[in-house]
């Protein structure tokens, strides 16, 4: 839900896609292509060319090569050699076999919204595109849902609506985000998304199909998927706890959106770091983005948006954001909502060029110093200053997601996750700084991304607590910030022995 709210208003531009073609990717071997090529053309022959695409020979193969979000990721900078969409497990698995035994560069994809360039897309390599594998269904007997991973969360969620029931998942993402542990607005009382996994059928990097449960064989494996990323197999279904959310006609949520003026800002950022210290109720729940704009290269302009919900009625509401409320704002929008409603609330851009960095920050009492929360909006607000008459830039957001103490609670209750974050004082927050840059940019300017990662190595975070797998900057070390760093090394070891996944694929760092 982070990196939400801001783009409430966002999306209302339309934005187009830049058709300026340009040679952005980093020189890979001629090997590689021919490797490529060579893997392509036996899987053409085992698949058939519908299931397997090359640029000239294929009809969806530009939907797939411009289907990522972020548009550094798009054809104008990456262009696989040929894309497989599989239809079934065993097309994956026959992908990975060849992919494996030719010793071929490959990527996945799912829903798309990576923020790390090269991660979800591939240059001289094989692209396995989700793109038809996107169904859901609802299990009532077990009460699981079965997503298929090319699904988005909001058509998984309008679909199941009918049953009263949702995943804990995202809005408009892919289901990528359960591989990096993933946040959602049902976190503070289910956990990390990926803490409901019932079970995952999980293509290894040598091909063989498994199927990994909490407490089978694979329950190693199980347990590295919440939040080990793309490094330990391909899942081809995941299913997932239930989660009874109500009908439409329900409205079991009060809340939505507020909008404070940057004068105030700090009392924003104090709220914030209290609610996270101070909240046990996992019934309220926020979700918020600072987000600057320039028009026409004129000073910076910031607006904070902040959604407020709670399961449950609007005095519980009026009590639990009391700080937030008695703060003043330039706008309210609150009223009974059903989940979807919570989750339609939102769309969002495509068509711009994207990147991400991370850090992480404790809550903090009240009348204590938020010290560190200010040092962290006075950098990013520096960033926007000194670069707001750069040509490149479109918006920045700044985004603080709760991971409250119920939330981390949640996670060791269903089997703890490699992300394991300390059950220490409060709970945290896992922080987003992200600069999405104009229509036609194809690569990041010199001096921007020196900017960017100067925040990134300057923002202060808290000691011990893990960074947010999903929003960060492709060359932090994220996994190095995990209590489950130690685990997650030993089961990569033993699932991908020849280490051929942080060779030949791009991912987190630090196995
Ligand atoms: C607008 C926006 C809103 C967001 N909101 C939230 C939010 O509310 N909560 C949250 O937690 N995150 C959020 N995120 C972050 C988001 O979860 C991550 O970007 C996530 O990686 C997206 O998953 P995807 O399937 O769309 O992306 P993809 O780019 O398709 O995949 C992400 C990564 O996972 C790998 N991968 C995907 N599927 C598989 C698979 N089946 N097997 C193996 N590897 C796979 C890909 O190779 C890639 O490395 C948001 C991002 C954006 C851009
Ligand atoms: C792209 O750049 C690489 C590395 O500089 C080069 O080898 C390749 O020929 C270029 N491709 C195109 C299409 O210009
Ligand atoms: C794969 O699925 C797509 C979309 O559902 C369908 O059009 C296609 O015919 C299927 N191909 C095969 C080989 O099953
Ligand atoms: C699956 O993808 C197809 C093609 O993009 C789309 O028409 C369909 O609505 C999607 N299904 C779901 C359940 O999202
Ligand atoms: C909402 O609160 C009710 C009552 O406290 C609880 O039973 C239910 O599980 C909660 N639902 C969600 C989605 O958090
Ligand atoms: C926004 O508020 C911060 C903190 O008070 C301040 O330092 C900054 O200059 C303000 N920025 C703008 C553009 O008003
Ligand atoms: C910015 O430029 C656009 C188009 O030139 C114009 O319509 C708009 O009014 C300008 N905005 C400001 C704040 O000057
Ligand atoms: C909640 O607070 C608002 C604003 O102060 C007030 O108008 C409303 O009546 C309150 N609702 C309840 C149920 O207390
Ligand atoms: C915070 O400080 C104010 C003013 O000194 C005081 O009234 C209040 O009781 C303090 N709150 C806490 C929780 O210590
Ligand atoms: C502000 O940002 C610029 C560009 O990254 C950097 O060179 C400068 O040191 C920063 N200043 C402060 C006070 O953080
Ligand atoms: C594939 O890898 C797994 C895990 O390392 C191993 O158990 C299995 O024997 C391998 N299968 C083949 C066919 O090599």
């Amino acid at each position: 839900m982070v990196a939400v709210s801001g783009f409430i208003l966002l999306a209302t531009a339309l934005w187009c896609r830049g058709a300026q073609a340009q040679n952005t990717t980093s020189s890979t071997s001629p090997a590689a292509a021919v490797t490529a090529a060579n893997t392509c053309a036996q899987l053409a022959s085992s698949l058939g060319t519908s299931i397997v695409q090359t640029q000239s020979s294929g009809p969806e193969y530009s939907i797939g090569a411009n289907f990522a979000w972020s548009t550094f990721n798009d054809e104008v900078n990456f262009q696989p050699t040929c894309i497989v969409f599989p239809n079934t497990s065993e097309h994956v698995q026959t992908a990975m076999k060849a992919i494996f035994q030719n010793n071929a560069e490959y990527s996945v994809q799912a829903g798309g919204h990576s923020g790390m360039t090269g991660w979800n897309t591939v240059e001289n390599g094989i692209l396995i595109s989700f793109i038809n594998m996107n169904s859901t269904s609802y299990d009532s007997q077990s009460d699981t849902i079965t997503l298929l991973p090319g699904i988005h969360w909001g058509d998984a969620t309008s679909a199941l609506q009918q049953y009263g029931v949702a995943p804990v998942g995202g809005v408009t993402v892919g289901t990528g985000l359960l591989l990096g542990g993933g946040i959602s607005y049902l976190s503070p009382a289910e956990g990390y998304a990926a803490d409901n996994y019932v079970s995952l059928d999980v293509v290894l990097v040598n091909g063989t199909l498994v199927t990994a449960t909490v407490d089978n064989e694979y329950a190693d494996l199980f347990k590295a998927l919440k939040g080990g990323g793309n490094r330990f197999g391909i899942v081809t279904k995941y299913v997932v706890k239930a989660v009874h959310t109500g009908l439409e006609q329900d409205k079991r949520w009060f809340g939505g959106l507020l909008v404070y003026p940057n004068s105030s800002s700090e009392a924003v950022l104090a709220a914030l770091a209290h609610f996270v210290h101070d909240t046990t109720n996992p019934n309220a729940v926020l979700a918020s983005t600072i987000r600057t704009t320039w028009e026409n290269n004129s000073s910076p302009e910031i607006e904070l948006d902040i959604v407020l919900v709670y399961n449950g009625t609007e005095a519980s509401f009026n009590q639990s954001f009391a700080e937030f409320l008695s703060i003043p704002y330039t706008s309210i929008a609150v009223q009974p909502l059903s989940y979807l409603d919570l989750l339609e609330a939102v769309t969002f851009p495509d068509g711009l060029g994207t990147l991400f960095g991370a850090s992480a920050l404790t809550g903090v009492p009240v009348n204590s110093s938020i010290e560190q929360y200010l040092e962290t909006y006075r950098l990013y607000n520096n960033f926007t200053t000194t670069f707001a008459s750069s040509p490149d830039i479109a918006f920045t957001l700044l985004d603080f997601s709760p991971v409250p103490r119920s939330q981390i609670q949640a996670g060791y209750e269903k089997g703890t996750n490699p992300i394991v974050p300390p059950l220490g004082t409060g709970g945290y927050h896992e922080i987003l700084f992200q600069v999405t840059y104009l229509e036609g940019v194809t690569q990041p300017s010199e001096d921007v991304e020196e900017g960017r990662q100067f925040w990134i190595a300057n923002a202060p975070s808290t000691p011990g607590l893990p960074f947010f797998l999903n929003e960060a900057d492709a060359n932090q070390e994220v996994f190095a910030t995990y209590g489950g760093y130690k685990f997650l090394k030993q089961v990569y070891a033993k699932y991908d022995p020849t280490r051929f996944n942080v060779e030949h694929t791009q991912g987190p760092l630090g196995l």
